[in-house]
């Protein structure tokens, strides 16, 4: 008996046959457990969250949130002084511990520094929210060589780097949760988001393959992936939308209300979400369709943009 077709083992043909029949029997189960499975937010009150990017934005938001909770916060963020007042207003707001690191976290070394200091200042890390990154939306107009390198470093190495600091702990005393706000650019085609698209897609693969290692492991540990779409925190963002026109496709919504619907979904187990939630429905039916036909139709949509012009006037409004 031939073992493949056309040189393609039948193995692979079995996997969408299996997936053809299993899909029916899985749309019950999910549709039935979006109904009654309500799961519990655990309680962190006394735990600490190290988070990136906390100094402004939905990093910010995060901090809030976790403080409200009771949870003692790591602000870090290459902003000294925006750290400095985060932290200030979580331990004055919430009686909590707050500290400000300035860490350049494109820098390894300066994050290995950071791991000994926050455990050295407050004990076992439990929480860590992978959320800085550098905004900058590109398409193939020449970016500084190094500020490509930057870019990836800051949005997709660094956060492998400080998970594989703070997972060991986490996964000797089996408990922790670890979040990284990745983007809906990561589900969305569009011309400008090529390099933003690409740190965006592998954060959220690095994270998923991260959350199947702790099931496997039966690891207590949360791994739960954020993409949202523009924020109306982030003034970079705010203006970007306005400038640029894709306000009119893609409007700004709350970040703080993001924030809040994030930390309560770490804290659930929720394993990703796109806000507006409605929209991982849409990207998903949007997959079935032709490569071309989508290309062709965001294509369309999205205005033309001169990317450098478009980021220097940016600049020199803020
Ligand atoms: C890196 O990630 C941040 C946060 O999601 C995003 O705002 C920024 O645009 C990204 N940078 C680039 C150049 O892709
Ligand atoms: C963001 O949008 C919400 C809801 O429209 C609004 O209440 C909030 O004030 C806005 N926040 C900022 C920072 O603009």
């Amino acid at each position: 008996m031939a073992n493949n077709y056309n040189g393609v083992p039948l193995l692979y043909y079995m996997h969408f046959i299996a997936t053809l029949l299993l899909s029916p029997i899985f749309w019950v189960i999910i549709v039935i457990r979006e109904l009654f499975h309500r799961p519990k937010a655990t309680q962190v009150q006394g735990e600490v969250a190290v988070i990136t990017g906390a100094a402004r934005g939905l990093g910010r938001e995060y901090a809030i949130e976790l403080a409200k909770r009771g949870c003692h916060i790591a602000v870090v963020d290459i902003l000294e002084d925006a750290a400095k007042d985060t932290a200030n207003f979580l331990s004055e707001s919430f009686n909590v511990k707050a500290k400000a690191y300035k860490v350049d976290i494109s820098d390894y070394q300066q994050l290995v520094e950071f791991h000994s200091k926050v455990v050295h200042d407050f004990g076992d890390v439990t929480i860590l929210i992978n959320n800085a990154a550098l905004l900058r939306p590109s398409n193939s107009n020449p970016l500084d060589y190094e500020e490509i390198q930057k870019i990836f470093t800051i949005n997709i190495t660094s956060q492998v780097w400080l998970n594989q600091l703070f997972l060991p702990r986490m996964k000797a005393l089996n408990h922790g949760h670890i979040m990284a706000t990745s983007s809906l650019a990561a589900v969305v085609v569009s011309p400008f988001t090529q390099i933003y698209g690409a740190t965006k897609v592998a954060v959220r693969m690095y994270m998923a393959s991260l959350r199947t290692e702790m099931k496997q492991g039966k690891y207590k540990i949360t791994v739960t992936t954020i993409m949202p779409t523009f924020l109306n925190t982030s003034k970079y963002a705010l203006d970007f939308g306005v400038l640029s026109g894709t306000e009119c496709v893609a409007p700004p919504i709350d970040g703080k209300l993001v924030a809040q619907q994030s930390v309560e979904a770490m804290l659930q187990g929720r394993e990703e979400i796109t806000f507006p939630r409605i929209t991982s429905l849409t990207c998903k039916l949007q997959e079935l369709w032709p490569t071309w036909l989508r290309d062709a139709l965001f294509g369309l949509l999205y205005p033309k943009i001169d990317m450098t012009e478009l980021h220097n006037r940016i600049i020199a409004q803020s």
